[in-house]
This record gives C-alpha cells, sequence and structure tokens, in this order.
C-alpha cells in the first residue's frame, strides 16, 4: 500500500496505552479505531488524482467553461505584478473573512525601500454571531463602526484616508475596486451582500458612519495580500496560499490564458477559489462519513467541500464527531459524552493545535477535554491526539496535492524543465499547526519533484501586502481623475448644444442677409434637386476630399454608370503653386480621357470643387479662400473655373467644356436626390465638414428673385471664427487651430472633422503624458510628431468588435509601448473627442432642419440628408451620435439619413446635365443661361 506519512496507530502503541480502570473498552475496540482513522488515510495514488482533477478544473475555468458541477472559480484579481517594493504611502487595511469572526484593522506604512520599514499598527474586534449571520448592512456598519474606533485611537494627520479591503470571499472583479460577492463560504452568510458589489456596500456604510473620510480603493483577496506582501527574495513570489478559517490559493497566470480577461500579454493574478473544488471521482473516494455529516449540518450544505476538509474553520469539528463516534462506540471517555461534546463547534482550531503540540499536546488535551465536561484516562487523552494528527494529516496532505496542481500549472505555462517558485503562506493553520506546514513539504516534493519550491511565510497577516495593492490602485484612481477632469470639457450636455444649434440659426440668418457673420451662406445657382430626366454623358472631377478623382459618368432612363479613377495630389503640389495644381489636373483629365478612349471628346464637364467659393453663375466660382490642406498660390480670389481653363487652355491637346462648378455638400445632395425627392439637405463630415440646402430664394439677398429656392453653402467650417464657440474651445483645441496652416480660421471644422480629429487627440495624449498619467510618462518621438495619430485610428479603436489587445496593437505600430490601462485610457480619449465630434454637427443639422421646417411654416418637416465623408462613413459611433443629436434638438422634425454611395462626381455631373440642357432651352428662348438653372 502507498499510504504516506500515515499517522494510524501502530497496535504495539495502542496496546501499551490502553487504560485497565474504569470502565472496560469493549473488546474490539483498538479495530474499530483503526477502522476510523484509516478513513482518514489518504494513498499517494489518490492524491495525485486529486491534483490532476484539480488541475483540470483550474484550465478548464481559465479558458471559461464552467462545469455544472462545483468547481474552482479562477478569479481575476485585477493584479498585474508582483510588487515592485517601490510602493509608498500610509493605507489603512481592514481584514474581513480570513481569521474566523474577527474583523482587523491596520495602518500600514509603505516606504518604498526594504532597508527601512515601519512596523504597522493593528486591532482585532470580535464580529458578534448576529452579524455573521445578520443583514449586509449590519455587517459593513459594524467594520464602518471598527474603523472609526481604530481612527480614534491612533489618531492621524492623515486627511487624505486610503483603505484597502481585504475581503476573503469569491469576488468577481471588474477592476481593483469594483468585486461582487458571488456567495459567502466559511461562516458568514449575511442576507443581501451576493450579487452585490462589496466596495460599494463598504463605501454607503463609512458614509452612513459619517465620521471619517475615508476612501476605498481596492479590495484584496487574502491570499493575494499574502503573495504581494512577501518579502522580496532572490527568486519570485508568485504563489499565494492561505490555510486559515478557509483555504485557497492564488498565483501569476499567463495573462493570455484567462479567458475572463481581454488581455494577451503579461500576467495577472487568479484567484483559484479552491475550497469549493469537488470531483467526485478524485475526492468522493476519501471523503469520509464524517466528511458527510459535516458538511450536511454546515451552514452551506453541498458547497465547499475541499475547503470543508482543510480549512481551521472544520478541522476542530472533524475531530469532535470522531470523537462523539468513538464515546458512542464506547471506546473513549468510558463511553460517557458531555453535552459540550455533543454540541457543534465545541472544539476549535486553537484546541487541535494545542493537543497537536509535542511537547504539551497531552496535558493540553486533558484539560481541553475537562472543558467540554468529559473525564479523559491517560489513554483517551492519548487517543484524542492520534485523533487530531489524522485529521490535520489528511488536511495537509490534500492540501499539498492543490498546490501541486498549481505548481505544474505555472510550470506548464512558463513553459519551464525546472520550475524555481517561492511560495507565500499565511494563515493560522500554517502559524500554528508545525506539522502541517511539514506535511504540506513533505507531500508537495513527493508530488511535483521537478519543482524547487520555497515556502515564504507571511509577516503580518498579508496587511502589507494589501497596501501595496492599494497604492497601485490609488495611483490608478488619481491618474483616472486626471483623465476625467481633462475630457470634462468635450462632454456637452443638452444645454450647451442648444447654444450652438442658436447661435448656428443666427449666424445663417444674417449670412443670408449678407451681414457680418461666421457662416458665408453662398449661393449655388442650384435651383432644384434632380427629377429623373436628366441624360447624357458628362465627365466630372471631385478635388478637394481625401481623393483627387476623374469621372465619367452616364446618365441614362432609370440608371447611372459612372467610371472613376483616384489620382493623387501631392503635398508640394496642394501647397504649390495654383499653375501647377491646375496643370496637374488637367494632366489626370488627359490621362484618363486617354485610358477611357474620350481622346478627342468634348464632353460637358462638372467639377466639383470642395473649398468656399463665392459664385456668380453655375460656371463661375471665386476661391474665397483655402481650407483643409491646400494653400496653392495665386487662386485665392480668382475664378476657379478660369483656371481651370487656363490649364486646358495651356495644354492645348484637350478640348474641354467645363459647365458647372459644385461644391461636394451640393454635389451630395443632388446625387442622392436623384433616388430621395425628399433629400434637400447635404452633408460632409470627412477631410472637413460642411453643409447646404435648399433655403427659399426670398431670404438670399444678393440673387435675384423671390419665388422658388436655391440650395446655400453654408461653409459651416468657419462657423465660430468670430469668435462665438469660445466657451466650447479646450486648450488642445488652440493647440492643432495654432499648428494648422490657417490658424484662427475654420474653427467648428477643427473641432469636428476627420483632418484634425487625431490631432486632437495626439494633444490630450501628449498633455496626460507630460502629467505621468499615460504611457509611464515617456513622451516618445513618435507622438511628438504632428497628424501621426490619424483619425482612421479613432474609428478603428472604437470598433466595438476590437478588443483592448487590438487597440493596444494599433498603438504600438505607432511606436508606443503600453499597458492595457493606458490603451483604456486613449480609447476614452477618442471616445470623448469624437462624441463632441458627432454632437456638435448633430447641432448644426438640427438648427439646419428647423430653419426649413420654419421657412415653410410647417409643424412637422421630413427631410432627408445626403451624407458623405470618411469619418462619417468608417466611424462607428459617429452617425448614430449625429442622429440621436438631431433628434433632440429638433424633435419636430424627422431627418433621415442617406449615405452617399457613388461620391460627389454623380451629382456634379446632374448639376451639369441641368445645366447643359437649359443652356440649350435658354439659347432658344434668348435667355441668360445663368438665371434659369433649374431642372425643369
Ligand atoms: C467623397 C466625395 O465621397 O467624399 C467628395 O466624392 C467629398 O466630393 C468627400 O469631398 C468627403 O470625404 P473625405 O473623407 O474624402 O474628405
Ligand atoms: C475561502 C474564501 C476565499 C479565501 C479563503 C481563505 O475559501 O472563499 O476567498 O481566500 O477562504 O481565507
Ligand atoms: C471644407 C470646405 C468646404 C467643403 C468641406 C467638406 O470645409 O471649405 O467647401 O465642403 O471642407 O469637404
Amino acid at each position: 500500500m502507498d499510504t504516506i506519512g500515515s499517522v494510524g496507530l501502530q497496535p504495539r502503541e495502542r496496546a501499551s496505552n490502553c487504560p485497565q480502570e474504569g470502565m472496560p473498552r469493549p473488546p474490539d475496540s483498538l479495530e474499530l479505531v483503526q477502522k476510523c482513522l484509516q478513513q482518514f488515510q489518504v494513498t499517494k495514488t489518490q492524491l495525485q488524482q486529486i491534483q490532476a482533477s484539480l488541475l483540470c478544473s483550474m484550465e478548464q475555468a481559465l479558458k471559461g467553461h464552467h462545469s455544472p458541477a462545483p468547481s474552482v472559480r479562477m478569479l481575476p484579481t485585477y493584479v498585474g505584478s508582483t510588487p515592485h517594493g517601490t510602493e509608498q504611502g500610509d493605507f489603512l487595511v481592514l481584514e474581513l473573512g480570513a481569521t474566523g469572526a474577527s474583523l482587523r484593522v491596520l495602518w500600514v506604512t509603505l516606504t518604498g525601500t526594504k532597508e527601512h520599514s515601519v512596523e504597522p499598527k493593528s486591532q482585532e474586534f470580535e464580529i458578534p454571531q448576529e452579524v455573521t449571520l445578520g443583514t449586509g448592512q449590519q455587517l459593513f456598519d459594524f467594520a464602518a463602526r471598527c474603523l472609526s474606533e481604530f481612527l480614534d485611537a491612533h489618531p492621524t494627520e492623515n486627511q487624505d484616508l486610503k483603505l484597502g479591503f481585504n475581503f476573503s470571499f469569491p469576488c468577481h472583479q471588474t477592476g481593483l475596486d469594483r468585486s461582487i460577492l458571488i456567495s459567502w463560504t466559511k461562516g458568514f452568510r449575511c442576507s443581501g451582500v451576493e450579487g452585490q458589489d462589496v466596495v460599494q456596500l463598504l463605501r454607503e456604510a463609512i458614509q452612513r458612519q459619517g465620521t471619517y473620510n475615508i476612501d476605498v480603493v481596492a479590495m484584496v483577496n487574502d491570499t493575494v495580500g499574502t503573495m504581494m506582501g512577501c518579502e522580496l527574495g532572490t527568486r519570485p513570489c508568485e504563489v499565494g496560499l492561505i490555510v486559515d478559517t478557509g483555504t485557497n490559493a492564488c498565483y501569476m497566470e499567463e495573462a493570455r490564458h484567462v479567458a475572463a480577461l481581454d488581455e494577451d500579454r503579461g500576467r495577472s493574478c487568479v484567484s483559484i477559489e479552491w475550497g469549493s473544488f469537488y470531483d467526485a471521482k478524485a475526492l468522493g473516494p476519501v471523503l469520509t462519513t464524517f466528511d458527510q455529516a459535516l458538511d450536511h449540518d454546515s451552514l452551506t450544505p453541498g458547497a465547499q467541500r475541499f475547503e470543508k476538509m482543510i480549512g481551521g474553520l472544520y478541522l476542530g469539528e472533524l475531530v469532535r464527531l470522531v470523537l462523539v463516534h468513538l464515546t458512542q462506540h464506547g471506546v473513549l471517555f468510558g463511553g460517557c459524552s458531555s453535552p459540550a461534546l455533543l454540541s457543534q463547534g465545541s472544539i476549535l482550531l486553537e484546541h487541535v493545535a494545542e493537543i497537536e503540540d509535542p511537547a504539551t499536546g497531552t496535558a493540553h488535551a486533558h484539560t481541553i477535554l475537562q472543558h467540554l465536561g468529559l473525564s479523559p484516562q491517560a489513554s483517551d487523552a492519548e487517543m484524542v491526539k492520534h485523533v487530531c494528527a489524522a485529521v490535520c494529516t489528511r488536511a495537509a496532505q490534500l492540501c499539498a496535492a492543490a498546490l501541486a496542481a498549481v505548481l505544474s500549472r505555472l510550470q506548464h505555462s512558463r513553459e519551464q524543465q525546472t520550475l524555481h517558485v517561492a511560495v507565500a503562506t499565511g494563515g493560522r493553520v500554517f502559524e500554528r499547526h508545525p506539522r502541517f506546514h511539514r506535511t504540506l513539504k513533505e507531500v508537495v516534493t513527493l508530488l511535483v519533484p521537478e519543482c524547487d519550491v520555497s515556502f515564504i511565510p507571511s509577516v503580518d497577516g498579508g496587511g502589507r501586502g494589501v497596501a501595496m495593492v492599494t497604492a497601485v490602485a490609488a495611483r490608478l484612481a488619481a491618474h483616472r481623475h486626471v483623465l476625467e477632469e481633462t475630457l470634462a470639457p468635450f462632454q456637452l450636455d443638452l444645454e450647451q448644444l442648444t447654444v450652438v444649434q442658436a447661435q448656428m440659426r443666427e449666424a445663417m440668418a444674417r449670412g443670408l442677409r449678407g451681414e457680418a457673420s461666421s457662416l458665408r451662406m453662398l449661393p449655388t445657382y442650384v435651383r432644384a434637386t434632380p427629377d429623373g430626366s436628366e441624360r447624357g454623358d458628362f465627365l466630372a472631377l471631385d478635388l478637394g476630399g481625401t481623393n483627387f478623382r476623374v469621372l465619367l459618368v452616364r446618365v441614362a432612363e432609370g440608371s447611372v454608370q459612372i467610371t472613376n479613377q483616384v489620382y493623387s495630389i501631392p503635398e508640394c503640389v496642394a501647397q504649390g503653386s495654383g499653375q501647377q495644381l491646375f496643370d496637374h489636373i488637367v494632366d489626370c483629365i488627359v490621362h484618363f480621357q486617354q485610358k477611357q478612349g474620350l481622346s478627342g471628346q468634348s464632353l460637358p464637364l462638372g467639377f466639383t470643387f470642395s473649398f468656399p467659393c463665392k459664385q456668380l453663375g453655375l460656371d463661375q466660382g471665386i476661391l474665397l479662400n483655402w481650407t483643409k490642406g491646400f494653400n496653392a498660390s495665386g487662386c485665392e480670389g480668382q475664378d476657379v473655373v478660369y483656371l481651370l481653363r487656363e490649364a486646358i487652355r495651356r495644354r492645348q491637346a484637350v478640348e474641354l467644356n467645363v459647365v458647372a462648378i459644385v461644391n461636394d455638400t451640393v454635389g451630395t445632395m443632388m446625387s442622392c436626390g436623384y433616388d430621395d425627392p425628399r433629400c434637400e439637405i447635404g452633408l460632409i463630415v470627412g477631410t472637413g465638414t460642411n453643409a447646404c440646402y435648399m433655403e427659399e430664394l426670398r431670404n438670399v439677398a444678393g440673387v435675384a428673385g423671390d419665388e422658388g429656392h436655391m440650395c446655400i453653402n453654408m461653409e459651416w467650417g468657419a462657423f465660430g471664427d468670430d469668435g462665438s464657440l469660445g466657451m466650447l474651445s479646450t486648450c488642445f483645441d488652440a493647440s492643432v487651430d495654432q499648428a494648422s496652416i490657417n490658424p484662427g480660421k475654420q474653427r467648428f471644422e477643427k473641432m469636428i472633422s476627420g483632418m484634425y480629429l487625431g490631432e486632437i487627440v495626439r494633444h490630450i495624449l501628449l498633455h496626460l503624458t507630460s502629467l505621468g498619467v499615460l504611457f509611464r510618462g515617456q513622451k516618445t518621438q513618435c507622438l511628438q510628431t504632428r497628424d501621426i495619430f490619424k483619425t482612421k485610428f479613432l474609428s478603428e479603436i472604437e470598433s466595438d468588435s476590437l478588443a483592448l489587445r487590438q487597440v493596444r496593437a494599433i498603438l504600438e505600430d505607432l511606436g508606443l509601448t503600453l499597458t492595457s490601462d493606458d490603451a483604456l485610457m486613449v480609447l476614452e480619449v477618442c471616445q470623448a473627442v469624437s462624441r463632441r465630434a458627432a454632437q456638435l454637427c448633430g447641432a448644426g443639422v438640427a438648427a439646419v432642419a428647423e430653419k426649413m421646417r420654419d421657412n415653410r411654416g410647417l409643424r412637422e418637416l421630413s427631410v432627408s440628408v445626403g451624407v458623405d465623408g470618411t469619418l462619417y462613413k468608417l466611424h462607428p459611433h459617429f452617425s448614430r451620435l449625429v442622429s440621436a443629436t438631431v433628434q433632440k434638438l429638433a424633435p419636430h422634425c424627422t431627418v433621415t439619413f442617406l449615405q452617399s454611395e457613388d461620391g460627389s462626381g454623380k451629382g456634379a455631373a446632374l448639376v451639369t446635365a441641368v445645366a447643359c440642357r437649359l443652356a440649350q432651352t435658354a439659347m432658344a428662348d434668348g435667355l441668360s443661361k445663368n438665371d434659369a438653372i433649374t431642372p425643369d
């Protein structure tokens, strides 16, 4: 038989110890005792089975596969690294649940150096049973009272009290300070706490108590506190093991193996909660009738079966049950029991420890048994010692099997032949039962001989470790506070958005009247949206968005066919001379014509030119100023159509008939209007942002006539250039503006569009880095490079389908090294910036829709908006936020957003088609063509 560390009674010993006086023992008493204690013997094979089964249970739980049978839980603890030892500060620690029904308050000072350490101050409070089994509120109020009492007794100057909550029960943590109790274990059963965040409950109780201002910053399991408080030795301490009232362990797992975490890097401390392990096949054979009885009469029948064989809360009870059994069979105390022996909980862990003491055990046994109202013989005391040894040895062996499982897991995940590891141990069973510790070590060596393990006892019950985690949590909370303060100006409320909407309305009205306004409200000479009767083949140019395109648009009955080619406009051309730019454009057209076999044909051409132009007619547009990334010299104040025609003339070989110049907003509205006649607004949210809409001609100063409508290019990107957006502008907006090629201009656009959002984010990241909140305070060269943070990153980072680790990968491509906390913060920065952009854009659309409703004297307006632009189309939440804002700010308008699929070139071709037809009609009727541009 492969029994190990057997403490079974040896017949010789027993014979010599048998009492002769008093009531004679039954003749088969020896056999009975042997049989009884044999139940507590565990073979090596059984321990190996338990080790294997527990390992399997751990691996399943790590993968997130939860078996219906009770198993270990593998709970992430949000502790990502073992301590650096540099943590500093004073911390309060509240310990609840580790040691019986007592609560401990500690004041821990971390000095940041190993050499100089300060002894913690502590005070213990007994929790009355009516509290451990009462309501949650009673329990937490009790804890808050103890804290006050402690602080009264240990006055401190420190106003900024930070508390680490050492709460030793299974919790689902979603952060260091968010922790939901899964279920009570051990002797606690307070109502209304399971399923609740215990950090919050403690905070509320402290507030109710009202005497001290204490900030609860972290919740830590006792195993984690023990591991983190471990003195730094030569090898890493990566396992924390507790055997106190209950038992459990934690260890550092590779984060990528923890399915519950969204992390592929580094390590994370996992609390195994092995007390709940149960596997009928592995554990069944070692369960005794006493274990069954103990479980049956416990507070939690069926639960924590493994813990009930090891934890200090149960060892005394197991001993008691065996003694009752033996007494009832006449083997002990002359068959005479006592009421105390028959009462649950009358033998405690302390008693067992005392009885186990090699030197004084026998004397203690006598005293303890007498206190229980028994009259022990010398042989009774010896027998009781054997019972205690049997129960405790088994506990140590089972604990060793579980620890062996953790060590093999570590060895496997580290892919190491020999694992050198330190295990921090804590709890009264370790401290008071030297034999427990010895047996545990022996059995671990037997089960995992390839692991080189050293055991390090915890110094102050894990309090220092909890303080260390609290220090880290406090730092993170301070960082979060800075982040929230930084992002607060980006969070616009409804009131602020209503003001923006009202200011926009005001600026629109002034602009239309020809008065000073940041909105130019430029007439476009487009008087109606398409009606479907447009026909013909057209060339179109599309300049000013991300891509420069040349298109061939074939408008036939029921279909529009588009062939297009994208050409690049190098920055040196966009910001060179006007002549260079227009020559380049004509070169591209020539290339396109050749490729399409159109050389020599003079097709009518519509020019989408996405910059502010004062139009005097459909084919005349004076560039007022460049926007976005363009700055070609000699163009501002010139007719762009003329500049294009001049370039064509210079190229001699081509003949082109430029018929219309169209802003991209107008092209987009016309393009979408071809399919939906209600489309009377055009919106662009791409490199730049702008909108156009159909205004009553009577409201448009400077264009003759009062009847009908005209499309107005608002040039809303310039909204606020008169300083009216000052109250919303942050220092980051100011930095982006200052560094741009047009400082002070396009202030609304610079808060919304794709060309600038990435830059705003970059400036915020730089600021947070300089405060040490991000990237460990390291300002990399990359982060200081202008335009490095593209707006497309916002769209990618904010995508719901991306895990945080993918967010990190995107940022790492930029040469940034970041933790998952950094990644989360960057995500929040992106969200704040893009959300504000979408809301401002929504306020603008709401102003336009409301104006149209007023113009038409309608109670309700139903209108569609044709939209284009990469930010709008690619960002995962932008469109939804725009629409939600419009709904709130313009409740009497039903606004439908239509994404333009064909770009604005199709719209430009449609405007050209109408212009051509009308030009022919006008010539026939002797009218000026610019006066009569309507589609019918
Ligand atoms: C395109 C239109 O689809 O979108 C352009 O054809 C427009 O006319 C552009 O300027 C706007 O988006 P972006 O993101 O390319 O600036
Ligand atoms: C119980 C608790 C666990 C704790 C252990 C030791 O098993 O559920 O969280 O670590 O006791 O105190
Ligand atoms: C800029 C231009 C404007 C254009 C917008 C979207 O704001 O000034 O004309 O519509 O970008 O491309």
